[in-house]
C-alpha cells in the first residue's frame, strides 16, 4: 500500500510502498479515505518523541482517519466489515499511521459516522475534536461565563470556541490577522485578542475581572493564569503543570486527549445537531502530505485535510 512514513527520527516523511497492516486483538482494519494533519504528525516527524515512545520504523504517520473497515480481529464486537467508521491511531507504540491506503487501529478508539457527516469532515474531527472537548469538560463551564481560548484559530482552537459557544460561553478569541479575526468570529468569538500585542491589556480591558477560565492551546500558559479570575481554571494541551503556577487561586487542569468511542460519538452528534462545524482550510493528496506539512508549520485556520484515494 501507498503511504507516507519516515526511516528514521528525524528523517524526510516520504511515499513508501508497504505490506497492509493487519490488525490483532481488539484492532480493526481500515481502508482509509480521509485523514488530518496534527501538531502530533509533525512531532514525530521530526523526532521528538524519539524518548517518549517506541518507533517501529518504517513510522506510518497520522493519527486521524475515515474509511471503511475492512477487517475485524479477535475480540472485536462493535465494529463489523464494511462500517463506515472514523477515529485516531492510539497505541503505544508507533508504526502504523492514518497517512496510508490502510490503518489498524484499536475498535476502542473508532466510532461509526452516522448519516449526514461527509467522510473528508469525520476524517478531520478525530483527535483535534477530542482535544477541545476533553480541554472544554475539563474547565466545566457554566452558561454566562467568559473562557479566553488562546490559539484559537488552530484545529483545537476553532472546535473549542464552537463547543464553547454552544454551552453558552462568552468566548474571547485570540487571532493574528483580520482573516484569523474574521475566522474565529464566525465560529462564534464575541471578543478577538491579537496575541501579538498586549494581551492581558486588552483581556483586562473587555472584562476587568478577568476571564472565568482559560483554554492554553498556544502561548504562555502561566500568562494566561494570572489573567484569570480568582477561582478560575485553566485546561492546557501543552503540558503546563500546576507547579509552573505560583497563583494557588487559580487552577490548573493538563488534558491529554482521549478519543474513546464515546467522545467521537459526541463530537459526531455534535456536527449533526449543527453546533459543531469542521472547518477544513485546505485538502491535500496523499503524496502531498510533506507539503501539507510545510503549510501546517507555517500557520492554520481549522484544519488540514487529506484524502486518500
Ligand atoms: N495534549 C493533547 O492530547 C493534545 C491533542 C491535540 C493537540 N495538542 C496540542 O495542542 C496545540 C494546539 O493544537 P492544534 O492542532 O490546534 O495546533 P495548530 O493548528 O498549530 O494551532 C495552533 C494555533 O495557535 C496559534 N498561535 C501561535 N502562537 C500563539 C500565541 N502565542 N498565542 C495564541 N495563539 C497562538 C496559531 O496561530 P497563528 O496562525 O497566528 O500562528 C495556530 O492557529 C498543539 O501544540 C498540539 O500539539 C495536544
Amino acid at each position: 500500500m501507498r503511504a507516507i512514513a519516515i526511516d528514521d527520527f528525524g528523517a524526510p516523511p516520504a511515499l513508501h510502498d508497504l505490506p497492509v497492516p493487519q490488525p490483532v486483538a481488539g484492532e480493526v482494519l481500515v481502508r482509509v479515505q480521509a485523514s488530518s494533519v496534527n501538531g502530533f504528525d509533525l512531532s514525530v516527524a521530526k523526532g521528538y518523541l524519539k524518548d517518549a515512545m517506541e518507533h517501529r520504523f518504517p513510522v506510518v504517520l497520522g493519527k486521524d482517519f475515515a474509511g471503511t473497515v475492512e477487517a475485524t480481529g479477535p475480540g472485536v464486537e462493535t465494529l463489523q466489515v464494511g462500517d463506515a467508521v472514523f477515529g485516531v491511531v492510539m497505541k503505544p507504540e508507533l508504526g502504523d499511521g492514518a497517512f496510508g491506503e490502510y490503518v489498524t487501529a484499536p475498535a476502542a478508539f473508532i466510532a461509526k459516522v452516522p448519516a449526514g457527516l461527509e467522510v473528508a469532515r469525520a476524517g478531520a474531527l478525530g483527535l483535534a475534536g477530542t482535544a477541545a472537548l476533553d480541554a472544554v469538560d475539563a474547565i466545566a463551564p457554566n452558561s454566562g461565563e467568559t473562557v479566553l481560548v488562546s490559539g484559537a484559530t488552530g484545529g483545537v482552537g476553532a472546535f473549542a470556541v464552537q463547543l464553547l459557544r454552544a454551552r453558552g460561553i462568552d468566548v474571547i478569541a485570540t487571532a493574528s490577522s483580520d482573516e484569523k479575526e474574521a475566522f474565529v468570529r464566525d465560529l462564534g468569538a464575541g471578543n478577538v485578542v491579537d496575541y501579538r500585542g498586549d494581551l492581558a491589556a486588552v483581556v483586562t480591558a473587555i472584562r476587568p475581572d478577568g476571564p472565568d477560565a482559560a483554554l492554553h492551546l498556544a502561548g504562555d500558559g502561566a500568562a494566561l493564569a494570572t489573567l484569570c479570575a480568582p477561582g478560575g481554571r485553566v485546561a492546557s494541551t501543552l503540558g503546563l503543570s500546576p507547579d509552573s503556577v505560583a497563583d494557588a487561586e487559580v487552577q490548573i487542569i493538563p488534558v491529554m486527549a482521549a478519543p474513546t468511542t464515546e467522545t467521537l460519538d459526541r463530537l459526531a452528534a455534535a456536527v449533526l445537531d449543527g453546533t459543531l462545524a469542521v472547518p477544513i482550510a485546505r485538502t491535500y493528496a496523499l503524496a502531498d502530505v510533506p507539503q501539507a506539512f510545510a503549510d501546517f508549520a507555517g500557520g492554520t485556520l481549522g484544519k488540514l485535510a487529506v484524502t486518500v484515494d
